[in-house]
């Protein structure tokens, strides 16, 4: 059994503090908005888990194939003996990286959800003897300072979740990424591609449900640390593609004209029946648009993988 540490780089106040503030912001605005790394509670990371297994939602089982067939090309063109894994989750698919990369020491996962990050780097850890697990909570759009390690350093954002970000919040995570890596380092991206409509919107809106749950777990999480009393079951969840933006947005549409109290910012929110709150976007990208964004930050593309069936892709890029 190797080491597992994990470090919380912000208080957990200073958390409470940004939710307040996220909250405050997004429910007072029009339209009505929330940030997606809000969902992440526990339940919120086994929600996502079982959204990962879900027949309509393709877009793990791609970026798997891809990591499953180029892990040796990734491996030997990064040689990485750090692995900085931003938004880890579970930390499944990493396996096939952890596997193909032989001269790693050091594996940092990156997460807000501490429960994911206990699971999966427990796990790891006993698993894989000579491999110092470092968990950090940290939220990658905020805090980007990272322990000393060994280099060079690989870092992963994987499963498409730079999608979750606004262009704007991109660019300016791309700068911190960028900022991150010194000459021989690497990021490896995964990004979902554009394709036919019905296959996105299925991928978001599943007929079991699990995905309707887990964008309803952000009223959840608001109701347990705010003390809001939102009623989960008096919104409908809507998943649609804004072709102009290019991405899927998740949203909850209120059924009803209702009030909604968060005592603990003193706020009474009024939803109009039908009025929607969006609580997600999910971009999808082509790859002169990645390209594009990375160069933008000072990152040249040199590698782009896509599953056979063209839906993902997973790019490697370094300094310019
Ligand atoms: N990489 C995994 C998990 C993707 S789900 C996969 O490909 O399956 C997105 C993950 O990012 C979740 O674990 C969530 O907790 C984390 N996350 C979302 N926003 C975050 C933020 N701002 N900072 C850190 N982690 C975040
Ligand atoms: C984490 N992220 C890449 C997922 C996505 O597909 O945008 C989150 C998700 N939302 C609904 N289903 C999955």
């Amino acid at each position: 059994m190797s080491p597992f540490r994990i470090t919380r780089t912000l208080p957990e106040d200073a958390t409470e503090a940004a939710l307040r503030a996220d909250v405050l912001h997004g429910l007072t605005a029009t339209p009505k908005t929330l940030p997606p790394k809000w969902f992440y509670d526990a339940r919120g990371s086994e929600l996502f888990e079982q959204i990962t297994g879900l027949p309509e939602y393709y877009p793990t089982r791609a970026e798997r194939e891809i990591l499953i067939d180029r892990a040796g090309d990734i491996a030997a063109a990064a040689g990485a003996r750090t692995l900085v894994e931003l938004g880890s989750g579970s930390s499944e698919k990493t396996r096939h990286l952890l596997d193909a990369l032989t001269g790693l020491r050091v594996y940092l996962p990156v997460d807000v959800s501490e429960s994911a990050l206990v699971r999966a780097g427990q796990a790891l850890a006993a698993e894989r003897p000579g491999l110092r697990v470092h968990a950090l909570i940290a939220d990658f759009t905020r805090e980007l300072e990272l322990p000393e390690t060994p280099g060079p350093r690989l870092v992963a954002f994987l499963g498409g979740t730079i999608g979750n970000l606004l262009p704007a919040e991109r660019a300016a995570f791309l700068g911190a990424v960028r900022a991150m890596l010194a000459p021989g380092d690497a990021l490896l991206l995964g990004t979902d591609l554009v394709k036919d409509e019905r296959v996105l919107v299925r991928a978001y809106d599943d007929a079991a449900g699990v995905t309707a749950a887990f964008d309803k777990n952000v009223l959840a999480v608001v109701n347990r640390e705010l003390g809001a009393d939102f009623d989960p079951a008096a919104f409908d969840h809507v998943a649609l593609w804004n072709a102009d933006d290019e991405w899927i947005e998740m949203r909850l549409r209120s059924r009803v004209a209702q009030t909604v109290k968060v005592p603990a910012l003193d706020l009474a929110v009024d939803f109009a029946a039908g009025e929607e709150l969006r609580t997600e976007v999910s971009a999808k990208f082509r790859k002169e648009g990645v390209s594009a964004e990375l160069a933008a930050a000072g990152l040249e593309l040199t590698r782009w993988w896509t599953d056979a069936a063209g839906r993902f892709a997973l790019s490697l890029s370094t300094v310019r």
